[in-house]
């Protein structure tokens, strides 16, 4: 008999879910309930809200896809639990892997600057990727490693309910809108997951390859820090 049956109830349903959802992402049309149903945020009472540290604690030493054989840490994520503004970006590189922590190798550096220059620290934001661990050789994340860990990014998202999240870079922004629309179509344009609002902006380590870009992404987070400002007034 198991320890704790309710547990390993809860832990094989969690399971059971997450490969639906993946099935899903592959393509099976007869999961409906993967990403065209996902639920996008919703005040939905059937979706479970577990908090940070929950969720950290169902993802364990993860291996649900091929990525936990290279890395060194997960990253889950950092910041405050309840961030009015979330950045997602697209998976840990090798200083990310290295110290645990998302953003704190050379596109990280520049997204500090941003965020010092909008007046926010790192700590009343939170920051998070698509995928937690580091893809060998920074290559883009597979659809199955996308698939695999996204579930826990959403759970994230339900934890903390951010009032806008910024998605750095097409992976970030195609993922969590579910389309294929390219970046450049979705940039600086509000957007929404859910009841959240999302603006889509370029990726900092496109910005380190063609820093002329850089006021782009100056003028989408002067959006994002209006709204922010005009709904702390209501
Ligand atoms: N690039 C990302 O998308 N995420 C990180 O955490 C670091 C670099």
């Amino acid at each position: 008999m198991p320890e704790d049956p309710g547990q390993e109830l809860a832990e094989l349903v969690s399971r059971l879910k997450e490969w639906l959802r993946y099935q899903g992402r592959l393509g099976w049309a007869g999961v409906t309930v993967a990403a065209k149903s996902r639920p996008q945020s919703e005040e939905d009472a059937s979706q479970e809200r577990l908090t940070l540290e929950e969720i950290r604690q169902e993802m364990g030493d993860c291996r649900r896809c091929k990525l936990w054989r290279n890395r060194t840490h997960l990253v889950f994520g950092e910041g405050s639990p309840t961030a009015a503004l979330m950045f997602i970006g697209e998976a840990p590189g090798e200083e990310e892997d290295l110290q645990g922590r998302p953003f704190v190798g050379p596109a990280g550096q520049l997204l500090n600057n941003l965020l010092n220059k909008l007046g926010l620290s790192r700590e009343e934001v939170y920051i998070a990727n698509v995928v937690k661990s580091r893809p060998p050789g920074n290559r883009e994340p597979e659809a199955d490693e996308i698939a695999a860990c996204f579930p826990f990014l959403e759970k994230q998202i339900r934890a903390i309910r951010p009032k806008v999240i910024v998605t750095l870079g097409r992976v970030a922004t195609q993922t969590l809108l579910n389309t294929r629309t390219p970046l450049t179509r979705l940039r600086g344009k509000w957007q929404k997951y859910g009841h959240i609002r999302v603006m889509p902006t370029f990726h900092p380590s496109y910005l380190l390859r063609f820093p002329r870009e850089r006021l782009k992404t100056w003028e989408d987070m002067q959006k994002v820090m209006e709204y922010l400002a005009s709904d702390e007034k209501r």
